[in-house]
Formats: structure tokens, C-alpha cells, sequence
């Protein structure tokens, strides 16, 4: 049976925990001392060892003392451990999602609206938060289950005592909304549930008691800029039901306009000019001018040196009004060198604010927006270079420890690559369309620049896999796992619909298959039919000499040295690793050298330059002690 004295114990230690280790990273990321952040860097790859393992014993702890069939009296417990964490930020998928399925049967017995809201909010949250950046529909639906379940409590509204839970209910019709206007194209659900969420607002219950509830209006602010993003998608209505949108998006542009809406660079403002655009009142080109003036002139550039929540708010602004032009710009029907002039004209702005985003700007509401504005820039972003750079920034910010493994393995492929030139220069003939041996030594600076390039962007789908799996402070459950496997995949997709890309789309999808294709990941796909196979081998190599080595930066291994790991590629060569690259590496002498340096000591060079390029200064040497 759970007592109260352990749950609290889990909570207390679960979390302290979890800040211990945000603790080191927020100091990694402010830190200019290169010794000092070697040294910090060192201490919490063991603290992350320890927490680990303090952590799974906590968990096995707690479900030890549970009975098997949870009693109600452990349920509450659970409850206030998993709404505990939520309220607390402290985003712990297992903690919420399983904490929160488990109980819930015994709180649908007792059906109290309070219970019910706050769990479906947890459950639809966590589980929208976990698929969404991966574009799992599946996963999405359940997550959209749980808020329509959660909504459907409206009914009962002022039976819900805790103010927080009857924000829920307006924070979960704004999580429909947003999603399902998003990239789920489906047709009138949320135009009911605007019509509704409104009603709902306005009824008399509800006005009595929440009438001043500043969250609120907030999330209904909210509501009406996803409704209209929802624009965007206009001629995929039917007539019917454009009209029915276009009749509710009136009533939010009344809105607008009798607060800020003829002021320019406001966010009313905006509201009311894609308003008047979308009724035909006014010329594209006008409405891009006004938003172009209000993006270069108007709204204030944030200024990241100073701490203020105002910044937040701007970065928004300018990305809002970016993204409204850019859906102009793609109904107006230019040709690309028409797009391109407008774009020419705001886009430096935007990509410069997107530049001086600070790390630590970087994670909850900042993530989703970025992967916003991502999509929304990528197709009118010209040049390969600019795309690659631009990919690469997005990866930078997101995910500064896959930017570093990237880095090194980047390093490592390309140390192996230059001795497969030298070596064994048959092996890449029809790469890029080089079909003869003469040639391969002629392009060998292009190679080079294909491998180091498949190296930075191998593991571009890990951008779109949740933050909370690379923690790492616990096991990962069976979810987790499928989702972090999704990664090649995810990132597949990513490379197929962009040209800079495009070319190492084969090694992203499959540098987790193994060289006879017999095992690993997916499974579906046939890495031993790729034209490029050889450069999916050569990153496979990479990518497992980097793992296998790394001291600092997981908790799941403990770094070998080069020696052992060559060992395993032996071992392996064949079945896991391509022979002939194994081969190359085990008789070069110099190479295997280098590949301990770059492994050992020399990864810290690596890692300093890519912290200092994260942390926004110019990209230094490691000074030599
Ligand atoms: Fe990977
Ligand atoms: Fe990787």
C-alpha cells in the first residue's frame, strides 16, 4: 500500500533531481571560462550517472508499495504527485503520463469534474507535447481525445472550486484549436469549437465567477489568432463553412479593432489587416507593405542583453507578422524572383532576431514557434548554403548536445573519409555522379564536403523528437524508445520536401541500419540499394565511434577508448560495419591517432567551439593549458 511518507519522498527527491542537472545546464550555457566549463561539464556527466540510477530506484520504489488494483486512497496520492509536477513545469513524461492513465479509471468511477479536467488537461498536454514535433498522427489523436473529453466538462463549470482547473477547460479549447487548424486539415471541428469556446465565455455561470480571470482572456486571445491561422486554409472549406468562418473571424476582428486594431505594428493591428485581406478589401501588396513597415520600422527588436519577458512577446510579434506575409506571398501566385523580392525585403530582419534568440529562450513556447516559423520560411528561403546554415541554426538552438555530436561525427567521417580517398578510392565511385577513379581524387575537396555535410545533418530528425527524451535522468519507457527510433524517419521526411537536404536524405533515413541491412533501424528500409551506401556506412562508423566514446554527455553509456571500440567495429565488420571501411581504419596507423585524439582530448576543442557558437560568441580554439 502507498503512504503518504513515500510519495512524498519521490517527490521531494524525483525533483530535486531533475534541478540538479538543470542546474549544471543553465551554468554550461552561461559559462566563458573554457577550464571552469570542461570542469562543470566532467562533474555532470557523473551526477547524470547518479541521478539515473537514483531515479530508477525511486520509480521501482514507488510501484513496489502500490496495490496491485490502486485504491482511491492511492490514486489521490498519485494525483497530487503527477498534477504536482505539472503545476511545477517539471515536464516528466513517464511521471505524467503513466501516473495519470493508472489513476484515472478510479476517478471516472468517482466523477468529479475537478479530478476528470485536470487529468484528461495532464494526459492531452503531455501526450500533444510528445507527438506533435514528430508529426505522429496517431499519438496526436489520442492527445485530441483527451481534450475533447476535458472540454466536455464545461457542462459542469461551476462545480470545478480550483481556478487553474477551470482555466484548463479554456486552455484545452485552445489546444484544439491550435492543433487541429494546424497541420491536421480537418474541416469544421473547430469552427464549432470557436463558436462554442465563445458561448461558453459569455454565459452567465461562467461570467460570475471568472468574469475577471486575466488567464482566461488570455487563452481567448490566443484562440482567436490560431482561428485565424486557420486562414490559411481557406479554399479547402466549403462554402458553407467558409462563410460560417469568415462570419466568427468578423466578430474577432470587432474585437481587435476597438483595442489597438489602427495601430500600427500591434498585434491587433495584424488581426485586422489579414481581416480586410481576407474579405478582399484590401490589395495583397498594401497589406505586405504595412506588415513589412511594421516588422523593419515598428516593432521594437527585442534586445537580448536584457532580461525582460517583453522579449518573448516581440520574438512573437515579429515571427506573427512574418509568417501572415509569407501566407500572402503564397496566395499572391509570383513567380520565384517575385517572391523573392518581397522576401528580400523582411526576411534579413526576421532570420537576424531568430540569430540573437539566447539558448535559454529556446525551450517550451519558444520551441513550437520556431518549428512554426520554420516550416513557414523554409520555402522561401533561396540558396543551398542559406538553407543548410539555416537548418544548421535551427539544430544549433534547439538542441545543443545533438549539435555537438553532430560536430564530432562530422569530424570523425570525414578523418575516415579523407583515408578512404587515399586509400581505396573505388569505394565512393558513383557518388554525385563521379564515375571514374581519376575524378574521385580530382573532387576530392567536394567529397569531403558531401561526407562532413552527411555528418552535420545525419541526425537532423533528433530536432523533432521531444526535449524530455534526451534528458536522460531515467530508463526511457517503451514510448519513448519507439519515438526516439523515429528520428531517421522523421528527419526523412524533413530532407524529401527540402532541396538542400535532399542529397543526404539516404543517410538520414538509414544510418541506424546495419551494413548487410539484416538489423537495425527501420526496418522497412533497404540501406543496400542506396546509391550513396557507402557514405550511410562511413556515417554509421561515425556515428557509433562518437557514441561509444562519449564520456560527457550520456548517461545510458561509459566512454571507451578508441582501442576498445575498434575492437567492436572488428568484431562487427561485415554484419554491422562495412568491412572494407574497417579495414581502411585498422591499417592506418596515423588515422587510428587521430581518431584518439579526436575522441579523447581533442573532443573538447570540438565541444568548446560549438558551445562558444551556441552561446553566441565567435567560435574559438580551446586554449592550450
Ligand atoms: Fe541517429
Ligand atoms: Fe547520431
Amino acid at each position: 500500500m502507498l503512504e503518504r511518507k513515500l510519495a512524498e519522498k519521490f517527490r521531494k527527491l524525483y525533483t530535486e533531481n531533475s534541478l540538479k542537472l538543470k542546474n549544471y545546464e543553465d551554468q554550461l550555457f552561461t559559462l566563458q571560462d573554457p577550464f571552469d566549463w570542461i570542469q562543470l561539464l566532467s562533474e555532470r556527466s557523473y551526477v547524470m550517472r547518479e541521478v539515473y540510477e537514483e531515479n530508477e530506484e525511486l520509480m521501482s520504489e514507488l510501484w513496489q508499495n502500490c496495490s496491485e488494483e490502486i485504491t482511491p486512497e492511492e490514486a489521490e496520492l498519485l494525483y497530487d504527485l503527477a498534477i504536482g509536477f505539472f503545476f511545477d513545469d517539471h515536464h516528466d513524461f513517464v511521471v505524467l503520463t503513466e501516473f495519470c492513465e493508472k489513476i484515472l479509471p478510479v476517478f471516472i468511477d468517482m466523477d468529479e469534474p475537478e479530478f476528470l479536467v485536470a487529468i484528461y488537461h495532464v494526459l492531452g498536454s503531455e501526450y500533444a507535447q510528445f507527438y506533435r514535433s514528430v508529426g505522429d498522427k496517431k499519438g496526436m489523436q489520442t492527445a485530441l481525445e483527451y481534450f475533447r473529453k476535458s472540454i466536455k466538462e464545461a457542462s459542469r463549470y461551476s462545480q470545478i472550486s480550483t481556478p487553474e482547473v477551470r482555466e484548463f477547460i479554456f486552455q484545452d479549447y485552445t489546444n484544439l484549436i491550435i492543433y487541429l487548424s494546424g497541420f491536421y486539415t480537418e474541416k469544421s471541428e473547430s469552427i464549432r469549437l470557436y463558436d462554442e469556446v465563445w458561448a461558453l465565455w459569455e454565459n452567465e455561470n461562467v461570467q460570475e465567477i471568472d468574469a475577471d480571470n486575466q488567464q482566461i482572456k488570455n487563452f481567448l486571445s490566443i484562440i482567436d489568432d490560431g482561428f485565424m491561422a486557420k486562414s490559411k486554409n481557406l479554399d479547402k472549406l466549403s462554402e458553407e463553412d467558409r462563410e460560417r468562418y469568415l462570419n466568427l473571424l468578423g466578430k474577432s476582428y470587432e474585437r481587435a479593432k476597438q483595442g489597438e486594431g489602427d495601430k500600427i505594428g500591434t498585434p491587433n493591428y495584424r488581426t485586422c489587416l489579414t481581416y480586410k485581406w481576407l474579405r478582399s478589401e484590401i490589395a495583397s501588396e498594401e497589406v505586405l507593405e504595412a506588415l513589412i513597415k511594421s516588422i523593419n520600422e515598428i516593432i521594437p527588436t527585442p534586445d537580448f542583453s536584457k532580461n525582460d519577458p517583453i522579449n518573448f512577446e516581440l520574438v512573437m510579434r515579429h515571427f506573427k507578422y512574418a509568417c501572415t506575409a509569407i501566407m500572402i506571398l503564397e496566395k499572391m501566385e509570383l513567380d520565384g524572383n517575385g517572391v523573392m523580392e518581397w522576401t528580400e525585403k523582411f526576411l534579413p530582419k526576421s532570420m537576424s532576431i531568430l540569430s540573437n534568440i539566447p539558448y535559454k529562450f529556446f525551450t517550451g513556447q519558444m520551441q513550437p514557434l520556431c518549428e512554426q516559423w520554420y516550416h513557414a520560411a523554409e520555402p522561401v528561403i533561396t540558396g543551398e548554403l542559406n538553407k543548410v546554415q539555416f537548418i544548421m541554426q535551427m539544430i544549433v538552438r534547439r538542441q545543443p548536445f545533438t549539435y555537438i555530436h553532430s560536430q564530432m561525427v562530422a569530424k570523425i567521417a570525414t578523418l575516415i573519409g579523407q583515408q578512404i580517398i587515399e586509400k581505396k578510392p573505388d569505394l565512393l565511385l558513383g557518388i554525385r555522379g563521379i564515375d571514374k577513379v581519376d575524378d574521385i581524387q580530382k573532387n576530392k575537396a567536394y567529397l569531403i564536403s558531401f561526407i562532413t555535410i552527411s555528418g552535420l545533418v545525419h541526425d537532423i530528425g533528433k530536432c523533432y523528437i521531444p526535449d524530455t527524451i534526451n534528458r536522460q535522468n531515467r530508463s526511457l519507457n517503451t514510448k519513448e524508445y519507439a519515438t526516439i527510433r523515429k528520428h531517421s524517419e522523421v528527419g526523412y521526411r524533413e530532407a524529401e520536401g527540402n532541396s538542400a537536404l535532399l542529397p543526404y536524405a539516404d543517410v538520414i533515413l538509414g544510418h541506424h541500419k546495419h551494413y548487410d541491412g539484416l538489423h537495425g533501424y527501420p526496418l522497412s528500409y533497404d540501406n543496400t540499394k542506396s546509391p550513396i551506401r557507402i557514405i550511410i556506412d562511413l556515417i554509421s562508423i561515425a556515428d557509433s565511434v562518437e557514441a561509444g566514446t562519449d564520456t560527457l554527455t550520456r548517461s545510458y553509456t561509459k566512454g571507451k577508448d578508441f582501442k576498445r571500440l575498434l575492437k567492436e567495429l572488428q568484431n562487427e565488420a561485415g554484419t554491422r560495419y562495412n568491412p572494407d571501411i574497417v579495414k581502411i581504419i585498422e591499417n592506418s596507423k596515423g588515422l587510428i591517432e587521430e581518431l584518439e585524439n579526436v575522441t579523447g582530448q581533442g573532443r573538447y576543442n570540438i565541444y568548446y567551439r560549438a558551445m562558444q557558437e551556441i552561446l553566441g560568441n565567435v567560435a574559438e580554439e580551446f586554449p592550450d593549458a
